[in-house]
């Protein structure tokens, strides 16, 4: 019994009565209730856009469970950059015993490499790339402990993360870093920041090192990314929290510290044993400096990263950036956690492609959805109004809080958005959510299922996808659909079959990275449970699949190594190259990508390319 079973029969009998339209039973799929699906494949309008046929027209690949990249025939790829590569020539190689140092690490590649932007500069090529996280196991697998052992080891996972802006190039065909580029630049968790928009000065924000609560050090656990029309980059605070731990057992953590996730103790990196920064109970404002979007300019190599509170603090995944038809910034974001929330700023002033753009994101609206069952849904402005919040600031820093006192729709752990570049819609990747119908979220709101997030104990994840109001997305109301279920119909028969676009031959979990290209084929990366068992049977490693948003079709294109996932995604400047993410390959200790042997396994950019040499995507 669920703690809603009651709500949950509404809620099918809602599905039942006003989706008739665009659902469809699974063939052979009992009649109850939950055999009800929304399908993908029956619902797509007419369309404008130019479509390349062509793009699609790969041979599908099969799952797999080897240590390697799998690609369709005709494709071949070939590693760019790992975790420990030198940008510098004053850079050692990776030391394969030692795995690095402080000082060799901040000269090399980060670690985790996850969401990415390519930036074109003339003929030049520069990839900012953001380094989520470490593997305690695999940085610190030079000691039997497996953990930081020193104050060096903690400077190397502090240098290890952040942000890596790397010039690249292709020699023969293959890309490579173009050492001491001018561009090659390392942010880490200890580069000072400044703090922009409301939340900036707050007394939240104050710290005995910074009294003002204006100069933030550092940025770590950066997710997902995204890119203004402005030419900027923007990295994306995610599990900030893991970093924090009190040295006083008995210290009483605040209701707010618990909303984020802030505990006593951390996720095993020692930060705060080495740096009281990152001890709660002698800096307790130090977490509220965390969990913001960060702006960076990545053509500047001296310029200071800008942490923008006008788009709220909690676990940002990715940002999805789009132009209204009015030119004002709307920016997608989602919040990954269990029953947490998706989210929209929308810029108070407009873009003008050649007037000074730079502080657009400096302040605006925040807005936070809310899903209705028959199909509809509206975003709510977070204001001190709505929210009963004293001050935007505090909204901004709170946000988590703001949204919850709106009501806001709990979600399935909404893991990146994406705009399709032909159509005013968006998409957002419902990871998976294990307490959907049994557990409330950190800040106790019940998560009974609902609209977009229709299954108990969701273990495979789905995409939702919305249209704005008039085709307009700073219009408050929206309409939206599943585009796909993803689920096992070998294991099910039931809504856990996956919806109708969900076969044999394209069966992923936990979809996690979204990019939807110009000729509205959408790149689908996932990062979710690889046993490739039970109720995973025949999903193989991780994977990269490709969805044709206009009929609902799903292809496998790319499968990974063991233990990785799959992260960011790029193109070259003509398109005949696709880099992207490979992160914490064999990090449970199964896997030795890219090298292979006994080599240690390292996060990874790849390059992948036609054999015909034609562009992709
Ligand atoms: Fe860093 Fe939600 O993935
Ligand atoms: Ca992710
Ligand atoms: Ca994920």
């Amino acid at each position: 019994m669920t703690q809603n079973s009651e709500k949950e029969t509404d809620f099918l009998r809602n599905l039942k009565t006003t989706m008739s339209r665009r659902t469809f039973l699974r063939d052979g799929a009992s009649l109850g209730a939950t055999a009800f699906v929304m399908g993908s494949a029956n619902f797509s309008t007419a369309t404008t856009r130019t479509y390349n046929r062509n793009s699609f027209a790969f041979s599908a690949v099969p799952a797999s469970t080897k240590d390697t990249i799998s690609v369709p025939e005709d494709f071949n790829w070939h590693v760019v950059v790992r975790w420990g590569d030198p940008l510098w020539s004053n850079g050692p190689n990776f030391d394969q015993s030692t795995r690095g140092t402080s000082s060799s690490q901040a000269l090399a590649f980060g670690d985790n490499n996850d969401g990415m932007e390519l930036f074109i500069k003339g003929n030049r090529s520069i990839l900012a790339v953001n380094n989520e996280a470490t593997n305690l196991s695999v940085m610190y697998g030079n000691h039997e402990s497996n953990l930081p052992e020193n104050a060096d080891d903690i400077r190397k996972g502090k240098a290890a993360v952040g942000i890596s802006i790397i010039e690249i190039s292709p020699q023969n065909g293959r890309w490579s870093i173009v050492k001491d580029s001018d561009y090659n630049r390392r942010i880490t968790a200890d580069l000072p920041m400044k703090m922009t928009g409301p939340a900036r000065g707050h007394k939240l924000l104050r710290t005995n090192a910074d009294p003002e609560g204006t100069n933030p050090i550092g940025t770590w656990s950066n997710c997902g990314s995204g890119r203004t029309p402005w030419g900027t980059y923007l990295a994306c605070e995610e599990n900030f929290n893991h970093y924090f731990s009190s040295s006083d057992p008995l210290y009483e953590l605040t209701n707010a510290m618990k909303r984020y996730g802030i505990e006593i103790e951390d996720r095993g990196y020692d930060w705060g044993k080495y740096d009281e920064r990152f001890d709660i109970s002698k800096n307790p404002n130090e977490p509220n400096r965390f969990g913001y979007i960060v702006e960076v300019d990545p053509l500047d190599p001296l310029s200071t990263p800008k942490k923008r509170s006008a788009l709220g603090r909690f676990k940002h995944e990715n940002a999805a950036v789009v132009l209204s038809g009015k030119g004002h910034v709307v920016v997608y974001m989602g919040d990954d956690e269990h029953g947490e929330f998706l989210y929209r700023f929308i810029s108070k002033e407009r873009y003008h492609p050649s007037g000074d753009n730079s502080d657009l994101l400096e302040e605006g609206s925040l807005y936070v959805a809310k899903f209705h069952d028959d199909m509809r849904g509206e975003w709510m402005e977070l204001e001190p109004q709505t929210t009963g919040m004293i001050s935007q600031a505090e909204i901004c820093i709170y946000t988590r809080q703001a949204a919850s006192a709106v009501k806001a729709t709990t979600m399935d752990r909404p893991e990146w958005i994406a705009t399709n570049p032909n159509k005013v819609e968006a998409y957002c990747c419902l990871t998976n959510n294990k307490n959907r119908g049994k557990k409330p979220n950190a800040g106790g709101d019940e998560t009974p299922v609902n609209g977009p997030n229709p299954r108990i104990d969701n273990k495979y994840g789905q995409i939702v996808r919305w249209t704005p109001t008039d085709k307009d997305h700073t219009n408050s109301g929206f309409a939206w659909d599943l585009f796909v279920l993803a689920g096992n119909p070998t294991a099910h028969s039931d809504l856990y079959a996956g919806s109708k676009n969900i076969n044999q031959g394209n069966l992923f979990n936990s979809p996690d990275g979204l990019t939807v290209d110009n000729n509205g084929l959408m790149w689908i990366r996932t990062d979710g449970t690889y046993s490739n068992e039970g109720d995973f049977a025949g999903m193989g490693n991780n994977q990269m699949l490709v969805a044709d948003t206009t009929t609902g079709e799903i292809k496998r294109f790319l499968v990974g190594p063991i233990e990785c996932e799959i992260t960011g995604l790029a193109w070259s400047a003509d398109k005949k190259t696709l880099f992207l993410g490979i992160q914490h390959p064999g990090d449970k200790g199964g896997g030795h990508f890219p090298d292979g042997g006994k080599n240690v396994p390292r996060s990874s950019i790849i390059a992948i390319k036609r054999n015909d040499g034609r562009t992709i995507g």
